[in-house]
């Protein structure tokens, strides 16, 4: 593939993305219940304009383009008075989840470097059900991750094994409201004490939660404090691209202080080029996620956010009740927020990934871990509340086909192999464990659901090598030549 020798008509080009795009989940139709988060036509038509409006705008430059500058300050200020309103806290917008949570890392790094510099090897306490993005922000940041184990019933963090791994070295807590896997929400007000005694940051991730829990209690949820109203609590993060309904690379990051915020810059004039003054992890950026999110909030308005929270609320409620009376069904946690996991007796829940595609629906698998076992995750959105009744009617048909289908004795091998290596397992032998339970050509099989359990069964460093091999595969364009 080249760049075509002559360029193509607009009306050739907009045929062929259209094209590609048919090829996409239909998301439209409410029903891919993940990475989705939609709040129908009108919100996506002024997120558009706006997004337009300012897509070539460029966000690195708040002098030469101060209306980014204001449009910024003001959708921290709307995340900061809706996290607790408390003066002082500051913060930035940044592409997203992962960046937010990955400038926490960084910021508590620098932190620590500049007021504790005896700490050489710095760690940050996760609790097991801590979102992935930290331990990219560990990975990117040299800071070690120290896992610690929740509630084995709730999933909620557990502050006794919190207060358990610190060490002299600790830099940083993380905890979540909510977390991803089981939309549980951790016990801050618990948590935040124990930072405050040890002197350490306290990051409390509202990525998918932060923007739907204040509404979610506005409705009679019964929920504990969460936000910078818990003394101790030094940053936060909350995403406007999930239940804030806006466009795909909108998040903050924000802090309790501008003192603490400082050791998130980066800042450097140590080159032959212009300085270079980054507050957040990118540099370039256009100023379309930032003025799109702008329009849909105050497009959508607080009102708007409150009928639209109860119709989730709603939802959660009705699939939550459902799942409970399925037989063969079970919930994983019991969800504080709109993000429900369950599992499957008597056959494998990663069968119902393949049920639920063939009748529509977009479900997502979850591998067991720390005592969270196999299941599948759904993000309930706004078009659930409409079809919850359709939503529970497939999930039940799906149920029935997967009753005869049990388990893949190739996964239960592979779990009995990988026990018996113990922690002498390699990446590199992996074609020799398949080979060793029967799979002649030494390759994951390609049924999902079977190599869902396989995958499953095999250590999360294995796991990481498979996949990082099955995605080094697909980016890669197929020449014809
Ligand atoms: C709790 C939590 N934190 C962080 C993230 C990462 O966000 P993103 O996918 O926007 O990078 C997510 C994503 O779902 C999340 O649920």
């Amino acid at each position: 593939m080249r760049i075509p020798v002559h360029g193509k008509s607009k009306d050739q080009v907009k045929t062929e993305l259209e094209a590609f795009a048919g090829r996409d989940a239909s998301w439209r139709d409410g029903k891919t219940l993940g990475y989705i988060y939609d709040a129908g036509p009108e919100v996506e038509e002024i997120a558009k304009w706006a997004y337009m409006r300012y897509l070539t705008e460029n966000a690195l430059a708040p002098t030469v383009f101060p209306s980014l500058l204001q449009i910024e300050n003001e959708l921290v200020a709307i995340a900061a008075a809706h996290l607790g309103d408390v003066p002082g806290v500051v913060g930035n917008f940044t592409s997203g989840g992962t960046e937010s949570c990955m400038l926490a890392v960084k910021t508590a790094r620098d932190f620590a470097r500049a007021t504790k510099p005896q700490i050489k090897e710095p760690e940050a306490i996760l609790p097991v059900t801590a979102h992935a993005a930290f331990h990219k922000g560990c990975h990117y940041t040299g800071v070690k991750k120290v896992m610690v184990p929740v509630d084995p019933k709730t999933f909620k963090a557990d502050p006794a094994a919190i207060e358990k791994a610190i060490t002299q070295n600790t830099i940083l807590i993380v905890s979540s409201a909510v977390s991803y896997a089981h939309g549980v929400l951790d016990p801050i007000e618990a948590i935040a004490p124990i930072a405050e005694k040890h002197n350490l940051l306290f990051h409390v991730d509202g990525c998918i939660g932060g923007f739907l829990l204040p509404y979610f209690k506005r409705l009679g949820a019964k929920l504990g404090e969460f936000d910078f109203r818990v003394p101790g609590v030094t940053s936060m993060s909350m995403d406007f691209h999930k239940y804030a309904y806006c466009p795909k690379g909108a998040s903050v990051i924000l802090h309790r202080s501008k003192e603490l915020r400082r050791f998130q810059m980066f800042v450097t004039s140590d080159w032959t080029g212009y300085t270079i003054i980054n507050p957040t992890i990118q540099s370039a950026k256009s100023g379309g996620p930032m003025a799109a999110a702008w329009a849909v909030l105050n497009f959508l308005g607080d009102d708007g956010y409150l009928r639209l929270a109860d119709r989730i609320w709603k939802a959660t409620q009705a699939i939550v009740a459902g799942i409970r009376e399925t037989h063969g069904l079970r919930l994983v946690g019991e969800p504080d927020s709109n993000q429900v996991a369950f599992t499957s007796d008597g056959f494998s829940c990663f069968h119902l990934i393949d049920e639920m595609a063939a009748r529509g629906w977009g479900v997502q698998p979850q591998f067991g871990y720390h005592g969270s076992e196999a299941n599948v995750h759904i993000s309930i959105g706004q078009k659930t509340f409409e079809q919850a009744h359709e939503f529970l009617s497939a999930l039940r048909a799906s149920v029935e086909a997967c009753r005869a289908k049990g388990f893949s004795q190739t996964a239960v091998r592979v779990k009995a192999e990988v026990k018996k290596i113990g922690a002498g397992f390699r990446p590199e032998m992996l074609s020799d464990l398949m080979r060793a339970v029967g799979l002649e050509d030494g390759q994951l099989p390609r049924k999902s659901a079977e190599f869902n359990q396989i995958l499953d069964a095999l250590p999360p460093q294995m796991t990481a090598y498979v996949l990082t091999e099955f995605m080094n595969d697909r980016y890669i364009h197929r020449s014809k030549h």
